[in-house]
Parts: C-alpha cells; sequence; structure tokens
C-alpha cells in the first residue's frame, strides 16, 4: 500500500529503532528472537540499577512523548509505564477514555489520530478486543504501538517481566519447568508468557480444568495437566493466574468454592506438592483465598511485590529500545 506524503515526511523525521533492535511496536512476543528478548532484558538489568540511586532518572527519553491509553482498568501496568517513562524524563500523557470525546462517539482511530497530533511518540494501550493494538499499528505505523494488554490475547511486557523476575531468581531460563496455573482460557499473561517462555527455552505446562484450557494449546509446545498435585511435582516456577469472571460468558466450573478447592494453591499444597525452592509468581491482580491462599501470596516463595518492581525497569527498557534511545 502507498503511504500518504505526510507519512513519508513524518517517517523520516522520526527516530528509527536503535540499531539490533529492528522493532518499532512491541504487540507481542511471537514476532521476537531470542536476541531481542535478551536484549530488552539485559537493558532491563542496567535501568534496575537506577532503581538504588538517590537520583533516579536518566535523560534518555526527553523530548519524546508517551502517551497511555488505556480502555480498561488497570493499576500495575498503567502505573509502572507511567513510571518507566518519567525516569527516562519523557513526557508523559495518561488519556482518561471516560472523561473524553470517545462517550461522545469519537473512533478509536480519530482519537489516536488527535493524539498523534499532539506530537506522542509512543502510545501504551490496553484494550478489551483483541488486536486492538495491531490495527493501530497498522493504520498509523509512524507511532510506536506498545500493547497493554488486548483482550484476551497478550500482554507482552507482562511476558518479559515474569521473564526478568525469573531470571533475578535463577540466573537462568532455559531448561526451567514452568507451571502456569489457573485460568488459560481468558489469559493474555498466559499468551505471552508461553510464547516468551518457550524461545528462551524453559519447558511450559498449563494445568487447569479441561474448560479454562484452550483446545489445541499444545501446539504452542506445552504439556496439558488437569491434577494440580501432579502439575506442581517438578516445577521451578508456578505463575498463578487469577479466574477472570469479568471475561466469562458462561459457567466455566461449578463454583468458585469448588474450583479452589481443585486448584488453589495453599500453603500446604505448596510445601506437600512442590519443590521447597519453587519461586510463586503471580501478575496480579491477586485473589486471596481463591487462586492463592494468603501465606503463599505473602511467603518467602512468593515474587509478587518483585514482579511489581521489574515491570517499570523492564517497560523503560521497552520504551527506550522503540524510541531509539541510544541514537
Ligand atoms: N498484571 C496486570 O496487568 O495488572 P494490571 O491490570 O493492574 O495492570
Amino acid at each position: 500500500m502507498a503511504s500518504s506524503p505526510t507519512s513519508q515526511r513524518e517517517a523520516k523525521v522520526r527516530p528509527k529503532p536503535v540499531a539490533g533492535f529492528a522493532h518499532r511496536h512491541l504487540l507481542d512476543l511471537d514476532v521476537l528472537s531470542r536476541e531481542d528478548i535478551e536484549r530488552i532484558l539485559h537493558d532491563a538489568a542496567g535501568f534496575k540499577d537506577v532503581f538504588t540511586r538517590t537520583v533516579k532518572k536518566l535523560p534518555t527519553l526527553r523530548g519524546k512523548t508517551v502517551v497511555n491509553l488505556f480502555f480498561e482498568n488497570s493499576t500495575r501496568t498503567r502505573t509502572s509505564f507511567e513510571l518507566a517513562a518519567k525516569r527516562l524524563s519523557a513526557d508523559v500523557l495518561n488519556f482518561a477514555v471516560s472523561t473524553s470525546s470517545v462517550a461522545k462517539g469519537e473512533s478509536l482511530l480519530d482519537t489516536v489520530r488527535t493524539i498523534r497530533a499532539l506530537g506522542a511518540d509512543v502510545i501504551v494501550m490496553r484494550h478489551g478486543s483483541a488486536g486492538t493494538p495491531h490495527l493501530l499499528a497498522e493504520r498509523l505505523p509512524n507511532l510506536s504501538i506498545i500493547n497493554a494488554g488486548d483482550g484476551c490475547h497478550a500482554h507482552p511486557t507482562q511476558g518479559l517481566l515474569d521473564m526478568f523476575t525469573i531470571l533475578e531468581k535463577r540466573e537462568r531460563i532455559e531448561g526451567l519447568q514452568v507451571v502456569i496455573l489457573g485460568d488459560i482460557l481468558h489469559s493474555r499473561v498466559a499468551r505471552s508468557n508461553i510464547w516468551g517462555l518457550r524461545t528462551m527455552g524453559a519447558k511450559v505446562r498449563v494445568v487447569g480444568p479441561k474448560t479454562l484450557i484452550p483446545r489445541g494449546i499444545e501446539a504452542m509446545g506445552v504439556e496439558v495437566c488437569h491434577d494440580l498435585r501432579e502439575g506442581l511435582q517438578d516445577a521451578d516456577v508456578i505463575n498463578i493466574l487469577r479466574i477472570q469472571r469479568e471475561r466469562m460468558t458462561q459457567n466455566f466450573f461449578p463454583s468458585i468454592r469448588e474450583y479452589t478447592l481443585l486448584y488453589g494453591l495453599t500453603e500446604e499444597r505448596l510445601r506437600q506438592w512442590a519443590k521447597p525452592d519453587a519461586l510463586v509468581m503471580h501478575p496480579g491482580p491477586i485473589n486471596r483465598g481463591i487462586e492463592i491462599g494468603q501465606a503463599v501470596a505473602d511467603g518467602p516463595q512468593s515474587t509478587i511485590e518483585e514482579q511489581v518492581t521489574n515491570g517499570v525497569a523492564v517497560r523503560m527498557a521497552v520504551l527506550y529500545l522503540l524510541c531509539g534511545g541510544s541514537e
């Protein structure tokens, strides 16, 4: 498709991605090579070092504008992208969808074109419909689009920060047995984790009720197990997912109580059925007493709060690489 004179001019003045990271957008992890993922995790480690300094700010993205455009609720992702951009000295706009002209019927594309006209370089987008960030990347190629979660499809920066946390704790990802436990069917975190972990050489097993595991998921290179005790046996990492009731259009199990009885990770089950040093991860938000017991969430094996901290470093690395910060 021929590009317009405006987009040709914009393409010349906008920064190109840095050498060694040839991506303008981050839409999911399936398009990243192992070298790409290693580059992001390596740069994230460098940015994390900055957190211990008195002045936690770098001038790297001075003059760039990052816009957070969230059509779905978020605590961790939105705030950590804001913090990451601010720590790199970018200007940050948090677009409040509910009080914007979207409420008057303005389309998504017109909304984003308006934001682009204000001088945005990067749009961080969360949307309830799978594929929305991909549509924007296709239609507005001069912007960098970061997928901060699209429906049940993908959440690439969550996958990256989970891998960063594993690497920090275990010094490798290759060969580790990672268990993803819970509502795989509705989880964008599960899909991005599987793509990333498989690319990095981990073994992945999904554990949960038949109704919450997508048919044919074995094609992604994962093992499927429906029994919690069996599924936990040799796990180095247990990544627990929330039951996403807001995305369920039918009953996938008889009751929450029964789900917890069969698949809830209690302190006793963790002690009896898993390796003593297995990492317990959760992307949040957590439902204490449902998919994860109180003592497990707050216990010594839990990395839940470290994942949140690492999210800032990983998002700094992603913004830096997509904005061509090192040029
Ligand atoms: N893990 C995650 O995406 O959390 P938020 O929905 O709070 O951003």
